[in-house]
């Protein structure tokens, strides 16, 4: 069967994050599985916290339609969220919320993400590991009809996560990271 087409999308736009760098060695799980992947930054399609009277005055901004054109493009979409106060991101969700108001041609709004597959993961500092943040994640995107795969990563602790070549070190990390990646190549395999 043909590689999937998988999008990496990390939510944090910080220097450093450490959900860039989950990102960044998924990424590299994904590519070493024969998978094309596009890594891109949340920095490149910056967008106003979501307002009605705005998209009712000006429509959807410009780059919520080209992200959900972009992920249109991908059988299948990672998002690497962090966790604040429990939950994702306001970065997260925003956009997710702009894309969801997307309608493009003939489609219906929202209708990118009932067609792919996605799978989410999460790194904090913390013992959690961004657990709660996932739940809530799921949450919204099973809200907006996507498909989840059941994997996920939670990576805990995860400023000591990682070896002196930057690759996971810790067996569970690694055998959930690769269960993740395994289903979310079947998933959008499904999709192609
Ligand atoms: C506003 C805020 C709230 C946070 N809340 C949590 C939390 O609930 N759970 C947690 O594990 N870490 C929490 N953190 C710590 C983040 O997990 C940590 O800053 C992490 O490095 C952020 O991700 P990044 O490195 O990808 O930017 C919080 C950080 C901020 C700034």
């Amino acid at each position: 069967m043909a590689a999937p087409k998988i999008l990496v999308i990390p939510g944090s736009l910080r220097t450093g994050s450490l959900n860039a760098k989950l990102a960044a060695a998924i990424a590299h799980e994904l590519v070493a599985a024969g998978v094309e992947v596009t890594r891109i930054s949340l920095a490149d399609f910056p967008l106003p916290i979501y307002d009605g009277d705005l998209q009712a005055k000006s429509g959807v901004p410009k780059h919520a339609v080209n992200l959900k054109r972009m992920m249109g493009s991908h059988q299948g979409v990672l998002i690497v969220t962090p966790e604040y106060n429990s939950s994702v991101p306001a970065l997260v969700k925003n956009t997710i919320d702009w894309i969801s108001r997307v309608q493009d041609g003939q489609e219906t709004r929202g209708q990118v993400f009932r067609d792919r597959a996605f799978a989410i993961a999460a790194a904090s500092g913390g013992r959690l590991g961004g657990t709660r943040a996932l739940s809530a994640l799921r949450l919204i995107l099973t809200a907006c009809h996507a498909t989840v795969v059941p994997n996920q990563l939670a990576l805990s602790f995860a400023e000591e996560a990682y070896d002196d070549k930057d690759r996971l070190k810790h067996q569970g990390d690694i055998d959930a990271l690769g269960a993740m990646v395994r289903q979310l190549i079947e998933f959008s395999q499904r999709l192609m």
